[in-house]
């Protein structure tokens, strides 16, 4: 994997790079779909690659450890081959889903035993087991082994759960850099930096992350409930420890202001299940800002969803349609919803990648964060 910086903005520390990976190229900033359990809920493959323009998708371990099971995905030849995607896939590591378990999950050093959520059946999460598993899915990036502490976490604990992901962070570099991919591509590990809402502990953990030396980098921990000043100023303090060279992803972020903030202090990459999410319970993003579809407000306005898009079904459909198909517990409305919902999210982050190319970036920001924040 190779990543090239290609311009910095003058005026703030957002970046517009493309990391190359063996299934293609990803221009950033972007924003990564999620596909939970191998498939972005409700969107088809040709409509992620030709409506969407996404670049990369995400799987979680947890789930696809789960069901299908490894045995199923090294059959089928890795997850690309299983759902079809042919483009990138990061795969979480299982350390942000298991530990939302509370109750049926324990940590020790060694690892977390939890109780599945289909059969109740116990299980063990090592930081070598979770290497071996992401193998046998075959994502492009796979993720190290942490635990995502919650908020409010007491310091004592923040101190004692960041200093466990470190060791188990070395414990899964030398299982990933002892074993090699299974189908005949590459594979890259990302660390994660924890230390919850404490600035001492972000810096170690950044800096401990950063001396680790892999080709890209990510932001654990935060959008877990803190106010969003302070995941920014988290956010910022680590971006200025984390190399510059290499990819910087904040995980599990966040609203469309959230993202271009995190753009402006130098994060890369972006993924969050609001866009799908949202979209199921009728809340749809817009150049314009945020719809209620079930609003009496769209019940006669014909008006297409979002003509700025360039997605077939922004233009295609109208906002009284689609209010009709969700009222209705139509399947149809998640579909064009979502499928909205991440064009839009992807338009932001290509319009975000152009202001920054074209050194407008910083007062373009200001605009959008007004205009994607308002009630419409
Ligand atoms: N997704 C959102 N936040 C996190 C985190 O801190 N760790 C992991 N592994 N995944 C996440």
């Amino acid at each position: 994997m190779k990543f090239t910086l290609q311009h910095t903005d003058p005026q703030s520390k957002a970046r517009a790079g493309v990391l190359k990976t063996d299934h293609g190229d990803i221009e950033t900033p972007i924003f990564m779909p999620v596909g939970t359990a191998g498939s972005v809920k409700a969107v088809h493959q040709r409509e992620l690659t030709y409506d969407i323009k996404a670049q990369i998708i995400l799987g979680n371990t947890y789930h696809l450890y789960l069901r299908p099971g490894l045995g199923v995905l090294e059959k089928a030849g890795g997850l690309h081959k299983f759902n079809g995607w042919e483009k990138p896939i990061l795969t979480d590591s299982g350390g942000y889903q298991v530990f939302s378990l509370a109750g049926t999950r324990k940590i020790t050093e060694e690892g977390v035993v939890f109780k599945s959520h289909i059969d109740g059946s116990k299980h063990i999460f090592s930081p070598e087991g979770v290497m071996d598993i992401q193998r046998s899915i075959g994502a492009d990036i796979i993720m190290a082994f942490d635990e995502c502490t919650p908020y409010p976490c007491e310091f004592e604990y923040a101190r004692k759960s960041m200093d466990m992901t470190h060791r188990w962070l070395k414990r899964c570099i030398e299982r990933f850099d002892s074993t090699e991919g299974k189908y005949g591509y590459n594979q890259t590990l990302f660390p994660i930096v924890q230390g919850s809402v404490y600035k001492d502990l972000r810096k170690r953990s950044a800096e401990f992350i950063a001396s680790c030396d892999r080709e890209g980098n990510a932001i654990g921990g935060l959008s877990v409930g803190e106010p969003a000043e302070m995941m920014y100023e988290m956010t910022e303090m680590v971006t200025d420890i984390l190399p510059e060279d290499k990819p910087r992803y904040l995980m599990g972020v966040g609203t469309p202001a959230n993202i271009l903030e995190c753009i402006a202090l130098g994060v890369d990459m972006f993924d969050c299940v609001m866009p799908t999410r949202n979209a199921r319970n009728g809340m749809l993003f817009t150049s314009e800002g945020i719809i209620n579809i079930r609003n009496e407000k769209w019940k006669e306005d014909f008006s297409p969803l979002d003509p700025v898009i360039n997605s077939y079904v922004s233009s295609f459909y109208s906002k009284a349609y689609l209010r009709h198909l969700t009222i209705s517990k139509e399947i149809l409305a998640a579909q064009i919803a979502s499928i909205h919902n991440l064009a839009f999210y992807l338009w932001l982050v290509g319009q975000a990648r152009e202001k920054i190319k074209s050194g407008e970036f910083s007062s373009w920001k200001d605009q959008m964060v007004k205009k994607v924040s308002t009630r419409l």
